[in-house]
């Protein structure tokens, strides 16, 4: 197997740390806001790419929250969506007549939300769902995906940061980043 080439001297700045928050102020403020009068927010953290967005937001949230988390794979180790959703660990809670919110690092073809919005529709029977992605990634849907917040656009190129990874690598850094030499990916 060849060692992965880590180029971070190869990334472009897509979105600083500072953008990244303020923007997630503005996220938080609108859910306060929304979800004032919930007796309790179940919150989703869709792992592995979701963590970061979702521990910054969950910070800057004022309401009760119960917070999960459930692991979805559909990429391997490459760049592309094997086509697959692999459901890693979907253990959850009864959500039953609660509030539930989605959150997620990005949403690209949409089958991992597709499919995963379905199995939560037909299997519990939440008050409301809710989804929040930090980056949407228009360009390359397949699948619908009704999103309620978004972070920001991208175009249809890959990204790293942030909690999004290129084979585990980048998750860690604190802005949104994409590759300018596309040999070294
Ligand atoms: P989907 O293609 O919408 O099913 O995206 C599935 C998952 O692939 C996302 O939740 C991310 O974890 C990952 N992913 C999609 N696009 C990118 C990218 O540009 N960089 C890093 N991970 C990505
Ligand atoms: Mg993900």
């Amino acid at each position: 197997m060849t060692p992965y080439a880590y180029t971070p001297e190869s990334l472009k700045v897509l979105f600083t740390e500072q953008q990244l928050q303020n923007r997630i102020e503005e996220l938080a403020e609108e859910m306060n806001h929304l979800y004032r009068d919930t007796e309790v927010l179940i919150m989703i953290c869709i792992l592995k790419g979701g963590f970061m967005f979702a521990s910054d937001l969950a910070r800057k949230l004022n309401i009760p929250c119960q917070i999960e988390f459930v692991r979805l794979s559909s990429y391997g180790d490459g760049q592309k969506t094997t086509g697959t959703v692999k459901p890693v660990d979907l253990t959850l809670p009864r959500l039953s007549n609660r509030d539930v919110l989605l959150v997620e690092d990005i949403v690209d073809t949409g089958l991992t939300l597709n499919f995963f919005m379905e199995y939560l529709e037909s299997l519990h029977t939440p008050k409301s769902l809710r989804l929040a992605v930090l980056l949407d990634k228009q360009e390359a849907r397949q699948r619908p995906v009704k999103t309620d917040f978004i972070g920001f656009e991208v175009g249809n190129e890959y990204v790293v940061g942030y909690g999004l990874d290129d084979q585990g690598y980048y998750r860690n850094l604190p802005y949104i980043a994409h590759f300018t030499d596309t040999d070294s990916q």
